[in-house]
């Protein structure tokens, strides 16, 4: 069935407003319009610099991975470029599926042919002539609007053969996940392109160095791919002049709980926590915020000073991840909601390795028994959580499984969910 339109996207950076300007302001469906407001003129830069030129730009502007993870996407890039090996392949990750992420819908659905360009800026730099776009099966529009956008910028010689007579050529294959958030780590990407189960491989190697099909590979978030755009138009220094000096660039966050104004935000690196609750309208009775997803952590309200970055964050014991910031007010029972959080990663487990398929499970226990309790947890549970917790983050052998225990963990420590 066909979601609801996406969430409004309120207009909260101004001025300044970089990856949103033209959302809700070009017509989605239309290339020309995209073409009227600034489209395809970061692509004729990429021609003029050339391939090792745009890295280095990309590499100066202090770009890393919006997915969550942060990786410099420069880094990312080089090492792909520079593997003898090839084929080359460029895979854009529009898997999102953590909780409470919707930012990349809203390009997808909004600004369609800027991702197509980006991809294409990404794939020319590194040395690619295909990629892939792995869209989230639960986003129809998104794909409806993905797959006219490539029909398009193919028949107008964007895509294809012979990209604006510069001898370059590129296409780009979409391939939808079918439900499964595993499938948006990337190596579990690679093998449900490949027809394989969704199970994460080792690492390393890397993907940039073998990853899709045994291949060097570039893979990138919608965000990450689309600041390529800003950072080649208006060049890397005013590009990394935005945001702190460690977190550069804008970034967009996903508001949603106990809000006036769910939507997309996008900011500059930097702002608190507080301003940027303060846009959405926080409610009255605010008792945790969910930073970075299910896979993030918990806040309090007393600390909403907590800056926009990825060093504030990680100083401040938490992360930033995708972009998420879940408000919960006291009307929220944290242990139903704790006990959710594990029901998912339970469910979404690959099941692949011991400590997550088993530690998710006794997580899940474990949060239910204290649930169904009345009064305060017993101690040997809280242990229990904490021992279990431990083997999954040291053990497993994905973030799925490292990641599972760092709500929970949160809650107790930082909110006291269970005194
Ligand atoms: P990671 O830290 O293992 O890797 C990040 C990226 O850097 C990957 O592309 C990896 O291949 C690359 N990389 C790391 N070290 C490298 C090296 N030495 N050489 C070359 N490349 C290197 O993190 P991972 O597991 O890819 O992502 C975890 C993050 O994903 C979490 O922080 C979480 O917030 C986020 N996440 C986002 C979701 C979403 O829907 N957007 C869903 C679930 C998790
Ligand atoms: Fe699969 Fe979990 Fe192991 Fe990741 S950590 S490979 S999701 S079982």
């Amino acid at each position: 069935e066909e979601p609801p339109a996406a969430m409004a996207v309120p207009q909260a950076g101004e001025p300044g407003l970089t990856l949103l300007s033209r959302i809700g302001a070009v017509d989605p469906s239309s290339l020309n319009d995209y073409r009227a407001h600034g489209g395809y003129t970061a692509l004729r830069r990429a021609f003029a610099l050339g391939p090792a030129g745009v890295i280095r730009e990309v590499t100066d502007s202090g770009l890393v991975g919006r997915g969550g993870a942060a990786f410099p996407t420069g880094r990312k890039w080089q090492a792909t470029a520079s593997r003898p090996d090839h084929p080359h392949y460029l895979v854009c990750n529009a898997d999102e599926s953590e909780p409470g992420t919707f930012k990349d819908r809203v390009i997808m659905e909004g600004d369609p042919y800027a991702l197509v360009e980006a991809m294409t800026i990404a794939a020319y730099a590194t040395g690619a002539h295909q990629g892939y776009l792995y869209l989230r099966g639960e986003y129809p529009r998104s794909l409806a609007r993905m797959e006219h956008a490539l029909a398009q910028a193919r028949a107008r010689g964007l895509l294809g053969e012979d990209i604006l007579g510069q001898g370059y050529s590129f296409d780009i294959e979409i391939r939808r996940g079918a439900g499964a958030y595993i499938c948006g780590e990337e190596t579990a990407l690679f093998n449900s392109i490949e027809g394989y189960r969704g199970e994460p491989r080792s690492k390393p190697p890397f993907p940039v160095e073998k990853g899709l099909f045994g291949k060097p590979t570039v893979e990138n978030n919608v965000e990450t791919l689309v600041n390529v755009l800003p950072i080649l138009t208006m060049g890397a220094p005013a590009y990394a002049a935005i945001g702190t000096a460690r977190s550069t660039g804008p970034k967009l966050f996903c508001v949603s709980g106990s809000v006036e104004r769910p939507g997309i935000y996008e900011l500059p690196f930097g702002a608190t926590l507080g301003e940027l609750l303060e846009l959405a309208g926080v409610r009255d009775g605010l008792r945790a915020v969910l930073l970075g997803g299910a896979a993030g952590g918990f806040v309090r309200p007393d600390e909403m000073d907590i800056p926009l970055t990825f060093e504030g964050t990680r100083e401040a014991g938490t992360t930033l991840g995708s972009g998420v910031v879940m408000a919960f007010d006291d009307t929220v029972p944290l242990p139903r909601l704790l006990l959710r959080i594990a029901e998912f990663f339970r469910d979404e487990s690959c099941g692949q390795c011991v400590p997550c398929r088993v530690g998710t499970v006794r997580q899940e226990e474990a949060l239910h028994r204290i649930a169904e309790r009345t009064g305060a947890a017993a101690a040997d549970d809280i242990a229990l959580l904490r021992e279990v917790g431990r083997a999954m983050r040291d053990a497993s052998i994905c973030g799925l499984g490292q990641t599972a225990w760092n709500a929970v963990e949160s809650a107790i420590d930082r909110l006291g969910a269970y005194e």
